[in-house]
């Protein structure tokens, strides 16, 4: 039988899925992942040092200049079909009382510009901004990027919520996230390196509670050799066949099978 059938199967079988997501969901909307050259202006930047509390606080210019840059990037690209399948998985499952959750590191909110409702953001949003004193976010029309670094209301500075290296996860994110894992029996790693913490052990936790595991990937990862299907290519192409399937077997069931 085909991977992508054999996953199609899986779906329709599973009670609740949780889904793990990374910049590789993203890359056909034309978003750079972290081991993708980055281009032009940025090229000779590692994102990684870019993306500390101290590089913030040694060099706010530049650090919010690069995430004035994605912010701009993530708002004028569009979902994907990846995305989109993804978004249509939940209303599939959700139509039949099953649970699924899309826990990702991304923070372009792009899956919910795609329609998806339960969307666990691990690493923040760059959709959303706060004040280095006081943490009072600022509605984005209210935030003008016209001088860097941003000088905030209160004498701090304005910053990107999203999680930086060295960082503390948000708690209720955290929290979502393994009673996701806790009761998933369907785990499925989609466009992600696996390198990152605490997200790169979460495939453990979902295998330890029982659940089958799938990644689906573009090339192989430190994941590839331990899970249960592996699925290899871009994301957008994967997983709308996947959903096609899906909804071929779920209309050839019986009603009620479902
Ligand atoms: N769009 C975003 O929000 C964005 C962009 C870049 C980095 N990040 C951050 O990068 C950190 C690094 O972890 P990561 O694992 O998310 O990214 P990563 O760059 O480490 O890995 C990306 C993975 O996606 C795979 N990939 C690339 N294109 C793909 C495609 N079309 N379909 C399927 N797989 C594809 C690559 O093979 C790789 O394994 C995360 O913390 C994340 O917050 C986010």
């Amino acid at each position: 039988m085909p991977d992508h059938e054999t996953l199609a199967r899986w779906l329709l079988e599973a009670r609740s899925v949780a889904v793990l997501t990374g910049a590789g969901v993203s890359a056909e909307s034309g978003l750079a992942t972290f081991r993708d050259p980055e281009e032009g202006l940025w090229a000779k930047y590692d994102p990684m040092e870019l993306a500390t509390i101290g590089a913030f606080e040694r060099e706010p210019e530049l650090v919010t200049r690069w995430y004035h840059w994605r912010f701009t990037r993530a708002r004028d690209v569009q979902p994907n079909p990846g995305h989109h399948a993804l978004a249509q998985l939940e209303s599939f499952l959700t139509a039949r009382e099953r649970g699924c959750s899309i826990i990702t590191q991304n923070i372009d909110g792009l899956h919910q510009r795609a329609g998806s409702q339960r969307v666990i953001e691990i690493h923040g949003t760059i959709h959303r901004w706060r004040c280095t004193k006081t943490g009072r976010e600022k509605p984005l029309s209210d935030l003008s990027f016209d001088r860097f670094p941003i000088p905030s209301d209160h004498g701090g500075l304005m910053r990107p919520c999203i999680v930086w290296f060295g960082e503390m996860l948000p708690e209720q994110a955290l929290r979502d996230t393994f009673a996701a894992l806790e009761r998933c029996d369907l785990f499925l790693s989609v466009g992600t390196s696996a390198t990152v913490q605490p997200a790169a052990s979460f495939i453990e936790i979902a295998r330890a509670a029982g659940a089958r595991t799938v990644e689906i990937n573009k090339d192989a990862t430190l994941n590839t050799g331990g899970v249960d299907l592996a699925l290899r290519g871009p994301s957008g192409v994967i997983l709308p066949r996947v959903m096609e399937q899906l909804d071929e077997l779920a209309s050839a069931m019986p009603s009620g099978d479902t």
